[in-house]
């Protein structure tokens, strides 16, 4: 009788323990995640025609960033990260503002002090096609403060990069949702 029960109890124990390094195991997939890629495909808002690809590949030094789009009119273009992934609405307003986990001030995005979304400004050429590549020390693809589900905007104008908490950009161009990738 008294090894049945300590048989009872081990068993008890064992599936405690068990289920217990389960459930660790996957609540660490979805709290803090192992991406080492994302990808952000843009469509453009109501009345534009911008569109493009975004990728996000974690390196050693930081997030390295290459952004290839077209369709926007020569000059600067503003482009962040923004808290929200809806870009349900016409104007893409549903994206939110920057997205801002450690409640930063808006800047450049070499700067000290920006939001995480501050990736500054894209410069397209004559054919309205901007390329941009660069390692971006802030951004994170992992943890509480992942930039997955979160949208990439881009601006009708240019960020001047200290206008709170904006960048008086104006209205967005383009929407895309950031998703995990291979
Ligand atoms: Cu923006
Ligand atoms: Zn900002």
């Amino acid at each position: 009788m008294k090894e049945k029960k300590m048989m009872t109890w081990i068993l008890v124990v064992f599936l405690v323990t068990g289920m217990n390094g389960f459930s660790q195991k996957n609540m660490g997939k979805m709290s803090m995640g192992n991406t080492a890629k994302a990808i952000c495909i843009l469509y453009p808002t109501q009345g534009n025609n911008v569109s493009g690809t975004i990728t996000f590949t974690q390196t050693e030094k930081g997030v390295k960033v290459v952004a290839d789009i077209q369709g926007l009119s020569k000059g600067k273009h503003g482009f962040h990260i923004h808290e929200f992934g809806d870009c349900s609405s016409a104007d893409g307003m549903t994206a939110g503002g920057h997205f801002n986990p450690e409640g930063k001030i808006h800047g450049a995005p070499m700067s000290m002090s920006r939001h995480m979304g501050d990736m500054g400004n894209l410069e397209a050429d004559e054919s309205g096609k901007a390329h941009l590549e660069y390692i971006d020390a802030v951004i994170k693809l992992n943890g509480m403060n992942s930039i997955i589900g979160k949208s990439v905007i881009i601006h009708k104008s240019e960020d001047d990069l200290k206008t709170q908490p904006t960048g008086n950009a104006g209205a967005r161009v383009a929407c895309g949702v950031i998703g995990a990738a291979k």
